[in-house]
């Protein structure tokens, strides 16, 4: 296994013992140069350069899980992405389906995002299969559209900690509250329509030892991923860096300190719900 992994803090061994059990390796991408996409990655106003695979690792391998699941799950009719962003995932996943197509319902709590996720949708001809839902996950989770069974939930929510009292519009797209949890957390606890599968990506930085033991308990785990990834521009800020280092210390979230070069594992999950309504 990893190096990265160490059983001696609560997250290191909750999360090396569920890695263990489902994966058989963790391919170290912390290295690896961005493809080209060709489409707006939603941040236009962000001030980093969002233009390298520090930025993007978990838009791409979230595409990814999103492929997998639909795989999964062919009769499939509609994705729910929650926290959908500039929608590159689900248009990748899309985009490479040869056959038919579900729809999705993209949800963003952000009007930019949403604005740009149009614009992708229109600029790779898929706009037809796209509806657009503003508002918060929580709000959706609680609605209607959600209860329909047969559905396909998919999020790679913000799931980076970040300290108490820092509100900034610009880390709307990663900030999970105090411990990472917050969304991860509100997904895994809801009450799901049957035939529903849930496809999540979180990470190590997301309190492993809080959430693997609801995930294991309310889930049939069907796939999991894992790949080894330096950290990205967020995660350098130096005001959730230091909160970062802290919850290190704690023994809450999982990451190597190497010297210059922090890295950390970001997790596919693929779940079904051991309950449903
Ligand atoms: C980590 S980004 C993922 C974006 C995109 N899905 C991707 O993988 O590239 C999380 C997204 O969640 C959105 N978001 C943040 N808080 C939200 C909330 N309460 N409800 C819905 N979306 C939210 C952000 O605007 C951002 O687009």
């Amino acid at each position: 296994m990893n190096a990265l992994l160490d059983n001696s803090t609560p997250s290191g061994k909750a999360l090396s013992e569920f890695l263990k059990k489902y994966v058989t390796s963790i391919p170290d991408f912390s290295n690896v140069p961005l493809p080209e996409t060709g489409l707006l990655d939603g941040m236009e106003e962000h001030p980093f350069n969002m233009t390298h695979f520090d930025d993007m690792y978990d838009t791409l391998l979230y595409s990814r899980l999103i492929s997998r699941a639909i795989e999964l799950f062919p009769q499939l009719q509609t994705i729910i992405d929650l926290g959908a962003g500039s929608s590159i995932p689900t248009l990748i996943a899309l985009n490479n389906l040869k056959d038919q197509r579900p729809r999705v319902i993209a949800v963003d709590i952000d009007p930019k995002a949403l604005a740009i996720s149009k614009q992708n949708a229109e600029a790779v001809g898929l706009a037809d299969h796209y509806s657009f839902k503003l508002g918060s996950m929580q709000t959706l989770l609680d609605s209607e559209i959600f209860k329909s069974p047969g559905n396909l939930i998919v999020s790679n929510p913000p799931y980076i900690p970040t300290p108490q009292g820092v509100e900034d519009y610009h880390l709307i797209p990663v900030d999970g509250g105090e411990d990472g949890t917050r969304y991860v957390q509100d997904i895994l606890q809801c009450e799901y329509p049957r035939d529903t599968m849930l496809a999540l990506f979180w990470g190590s930085l997301c309190n492993p030892s809080l959430v693997i033991p609801i995930m294991e308990e309310r889930f049939e785990i069907l796939h999991v991923h894992a790949v080894k990834v330096h950290f990205g521009n967020y995660t350098t800020l130096p005001v959730i860096n230091t909160h970062l280092h802290e919850l290190r210390a704690k023994g809450l979230i999982v990451f190597e300190d190497a010297p210059g070069r922090e890295n950390q594992i970001v997790i596919g999950t693929i779940l079904k719900p051991r309950r449903t309504s």
